[in-house]
C-alpha cells in the first residue's frame, strides 16, 4: 500500500476552467465524417444524413469545440469543394489520406451539425497548397453578413445567418514532411502573418492558432515555434502543440506515464513563445492551443504512402483499454493543471479515428474506454483550477524517468460551491490511499467517488468495450472514500482513473447564518 497527502485550498488557484480546454476534432479522415457523424440511409440518421445515435453520444461526452476539417486534410482541401448542391460537387482525390473525397460534407453541413451538437466550430484554412486569397474568401463565406458575392452564396445556400466562426487555426502541421505543402519556419511564419493581417480585414473578432511542431520527437521541436513566432507572434493568439502518447511496444508502467511527456512539451512551448514575446518586449501573451491530443498506436499505423484510394476505408481505428482511459485521464489532468496557459484543448479525434466513439455502418454506435474520463471531466471540472502539491512517492517509468504515482487536479465553482478532484493512480499493483486536507470547505460534503480501473488483475488493464459489449469498462462507485473532519480520504485502485466529487451540505446552515 502507499500513500499520499496533498490540501485543497480555494485560495490557490492557477486559473480559470476555460470550457473550450474540452474541445474535440472532426476530420475528413477514415470514418469520422462518412459513416461517423454523417451516414445517408443509417436508420438513425435525420433528412440531412447526420446520425442521431452519433450526436446523442457526442451530447453525453461534452465536446464545448470541435476542429475541422483537418488535420493533414485540410492541407489540399479546396473548400468551394463542399458548398452548393450536393449533386453538384465534385469528388476529389484526398492526397493527405490517399482517399476519394464525395464531398458530400462540407463547412455548411459541418456548422449546421455543431449547432445540433451544441458546440463550437473551429476552422482551419488551406495553408498547404494554398493561401491568404482562399482563407480571407472562406472567412467571408462564414462570418460576412450579407450583400457580397461570398456572404451571399453562403445565403443562397440557405444558411441565412453568418455562421460567426471565431477560433481559425492557420494551417496543419506545416512542420511535417508529410504535409502536403511543407514549408520552412520562415515560410510558414511569414504566410501566416500575410493570412492573419487579410483575415483581421474581413473580421477583427477572429481568434488565430499558428501551427506549432507537429510533435515533440521532430528535430525541430521549439526552433520551428520560435522561427514561426518572429514572424507572427503579434498577430496570432495561440501556438499550437500536438500530442499523441503512443503505447506501441511500451510496459504498462511507461504507459502510464503519459501525462509527464505532455506536462513537459507544454512548459517548453510556453517558454519558447514567452521568449519571443520578451525579445519583442510585448506584452501580448499566447495561449497554448493543443489542438490534437491523445492516445494513438501510430507504430501500427504502416503510413498514408502504403494505401490504396479508397472511400470510407477504416484507418487508424485504435481500440482502447482501461489503461488508456487511465492516460486520456492523465492527459485531461495535465490540461487542467496548465489552465493559466492552455487556452484551447481538442482530443482527436471524435469519431471512429483515434476516436472515444465508435460506429459500424448501418450498426449501433458506443463508448471507448477513453470517452469516460473525457465525459466526466467535462461534465465536472468547472470553476478555477485549484494548485495542488501532492505528497507521494515516483516510480521508475523507463523513458519518462521518474514520475509520481499520483497525478491529480481539483477545480472549484464559487458559484456552486462544487469542489471535484481528478486523480490517477499509475501505480500498476497497488492502491493509492489519499488524504486530502480540505481547509477552506468546512460545509462541503462527499456527493460521490467513482473509479474506472483494472483493479489488481494486470490482465483486466487490457479490457476494451466493443460493439457486443459496449459497457465492460464504465466507472464504478468507489466505496472507499470518506470525509471527516475536514478531512478526506479516498483509496485509488492500481491502474485507475477516479473523481470526486464534492459540494455544499444542504442541511448545514451557512456560516453566517450560525
Ligand atoms: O489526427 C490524425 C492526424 O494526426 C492529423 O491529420 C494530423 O494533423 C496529425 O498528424
Amino acid at each position: 500500500m502507499t500513500t499520499a497527502t496533498l490540501t485543497i485550498d480555494p485560495g490557490f488557484r492557477v486559473g480559470p476552467v476555460d470550457p473550450r480546454l474540452f474541445g474535440s476534432f472532426v476530420e475528413h479522415m477514415g470514418r469520422c465524417v462518412y459513416t461517423g457523424i454523417h451516414e445517408l440511409g443509417h436508420p438513425d440518421a435525420d433528412e440531412r444524413g447526420f446520425r442521431g445515435d452519433v450526436l446523442e453520444l457526442v451530447r453525453e461526452l461534452g465536446p464545448t469545440i470541435v476542429r475541422y476539417p483537418g488535420g493533414n486534410f485540410v492541407s489540399g482541401y479546396r473548400w468551394e469543394d463542399g458548398i452548393g448542391p450536393v449533386e453538384d460537387r465534385p469528388r476529389r482525390l484526398d492526397l493527405a489520406w490517399r482517399a476519394l473525397e464525395s464531398n458530400r460534407v462540407g463547412v455548411d453541413e459541418f456548422v449546421a451539425w455543431c449547432r445540433s451538437a451544441a458546440v463550437e466550430p473551429m476552422l482551419a484554412v488551406n495553408l498547404g497548397t494554398r493561401g491568404v486569397r482562399e482563407a480571407v474568401e472562406l472567412l467571408e463565406y462564414c462570418n460576412h453578413p450579407e450583400g457580397t458575392y461570398w456572404s451571399d452564396l453562403r445565403r443562397s445556400h440557405g444558411a441565412k445567418e453568418p455562421h460567426d466562426v471565431r477560433v481559425w487555426c492557420l494551417g496543419n502541421e506545416l512542420d511535417g514532411p508529410w504535409q502536403i505543402g511543407q514549408k520552412t519556419a520562415t515560410e510558414y511564419g511569414r504566410l501566416a502573418l500575410e493570412t492573419a493581417h487579410a483575415m483581421r480585414r474581413v473580421d477583427p473578432r477572429v481568434e488565430l492558432v499558428a501551427c506549432g511542431s507537429s510533435n515533440t520527437r521532430i528535430p525541430t521541436f521549439a526552433t520551428w515555434e520560435a522561427a514561426v513566432l518572429a514572424e507572427c507572434y503579434d498577430v496570432v493568439d495561440h501556438v499550437s502543440l500536438h500530442h499523441y502518447a503512443d503505447p506501441t511496444g511500451r510496459s504498462l508502467a511507461e504507459r502510464l506515464a503519459g501525462g509527464a511527456e505532455l506536462d513537459r512539451a507544454i512548459e517548453d512551448i510556453v517558454a519558447t513563445a514567452d521568449h519571443i514575446g520578451a525579445r519583442r518586449k510585448s506584452r501580448h501573451r499566447l495561449g497554448v492551443a493543443v489542438d490534437e491530443w491523445n492516445v494513438w498506436y501510430q507504430a501500427g499505423f504502416g503510413g498514408e504512402a502504403a494505401l490504396d484510394w479508397a472511400e470510407e476505408r477504416r484507418l487508424i481505428e485504435d481500440t482502447y483499454d482501461v489503461a488508456d482511459a487511465v492516460v486520456v485521464g492523465s492527459l485531461l489532468v495535465t490540461l487542467l493543471r496548465h489552465a493559466d496557459r492552455v487556452s484551447i484543448a481538442c482530443q482527436a479525434q471524435l469519431v471512429n479515428v483515434i476516436a472515444p466513439i465508435r460506429t459500424e455502418p448501418g450498426g449501433p454506435a458506443w463508448r471507448q474506454t477513453i470517452f469516460h474520463p473525457f465525459a466526466q471531466a467535462a461534465a465536472h471540472a468547472r470553476g478555477e483550477v485549484l494548485l495542488l502539491e501532492p505528497q507521494v512517492p515516483s516510480y521508475d517509468a523507463g523513458e519518462h524517468g521518474d514520475v509520481p504515482l499520483l497525478d491529480a487536479t481539483a477545480t472549484y465553482d464559487e458559484d456552486s460551491g462544487a469542489l471535484t478532484l481528478l486523480a490517477v493512480n499509475r501505480s500498476t499493483t497497488d492502491a493509492l490511499d489519499l488524504t486530502a486536507q480540505l481547509r477552506g470547505f468546512p460545509g462541503h460534503r462527499l456527493i460521490e467517488a467513482t473509479a474506472l480501473t483494472a483493479g489488481t488483475a494486470p490482465e483486466a488493464a487490457r479490457t476494451t468495450n466493443t460493439a457486443s459489449a459496449p459497457d465492460a469498462v464504465v466507472p464504478v462507485r468507489n466505496e472507499r472514500a470518506r470525509l471527516a473532519d475536514g478531512r478526506l480520504e479516498v483509496s485509488l485502485p492500481p491502474v485507475s482513473w477516479n473523481v470526486v466529487r464534492l459540494g455544499p451540505d444542504p442541511h448545514r446552515a451557512p456560516p453566517d447564518a450560525r
